[in-house]
């Protein structure tokens, strides 16, 4: 789609992934998020595979996403047959000044947190409106075992969370992974890698959507072009 037909948001999210997708090098193994910003970053590195004949090997982070990568000709790869990953892009449903994200909207957060931890470089692509000073808005995703979703909504009360399980035509959804989401609606988070460490350690939870330490670099799509975030 070209810019003009799109909303200033999408605008914002295609320029941002448009750059990640410049930043693509032929041989390389690269991680492709999940999202609709993802969406424009996987069209864009379709649209060099086949004008420009770039060569990549790439590990989606959904099933959604693998379809779309089929269907624009990038070669996808199973994860077991890659070490290492040399960068991924993905979204984020927010990212405060420290470049912590809140994650999962889309229901990945699972495979996009290996597929990010796997990688050398970790390439954040947003519109201006995930920048927030504070992760809260957005409730944070937490993955969960079906058998434990119970005593994981108790331990998360416990934590100041007000947990729902996110349903699909009044059934929970099942993710990917065959696992349940539950959206959790927290007090602004002070403190994301502590909260994230809380989480990490109740049994039960398969990922959660707290990315902590892990962006190289956050691109922002502004009106006029992009921003670049370094690491703090
Ligand atoms: C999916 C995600 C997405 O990156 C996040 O929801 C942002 O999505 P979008 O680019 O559509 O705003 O974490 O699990």
């Amino acid at each position: 789609m070209t810019h003009a037909t799109l909303s200033r948001v999408d605008q914002q999210k295609q320029r941002a992934a448009e750059y990640a997708v410049s930043l693509i090098e032929s041989g390389m193994k690269v991680g492709l998020g999940t999202g609709s910003t993802a969406r424009f970053a996987v069209a864009a590195l379709g649209a060099r595979v086949k004008n420009e004949g770039l060569k990549v090997k790439a590990v989606p982070t959904s099933e959604a996403t693998r379809v779309q990568a089929e269907s624009e000709g990038i070669q996808v790869v199973s994860f077991d047959t890659v070490d290492t990953l040399d960068l991924c892009f993905d979204g984020a449903d927010e990212a405060d000044p420290g470049l912590n994200l809140t994650k999962g909207g889309g229901g990945a957060l699972l495979r996009e947190k290996v597929v990010a931890f796997s990688s050398a470089r970790f390439y954040c692509v947003v519109d201006e409106g995930k920048l927030v000073d504070k992760l809260f808005a957005f409730p944070l995703p937490v993955e969960v075992i079906p058998f434990a979703a119970k005593v994981v909504e108790r331990e998360l009360r416990k934590l100041g969370a007000e947990p729902l399980l996110r349903l699909r035509e009044g059934k929970p959804l099942v993710t990917d992974n065959g696992l349940w989401i539950l959206d959790c609606r927290f007090p602004p988070i002070d403190d994301p890698p502590m909260l994230a460490k809380a989480l990490s350690s109740i049994p039960g939870i398969a990922e959660h959507g707290l990315f902590c330490g892990m962006v190289h670099e956050m691109i922002v799509g502004t009106d006029t072009g992009t921003r670049v975030i370094g690491r703090p």
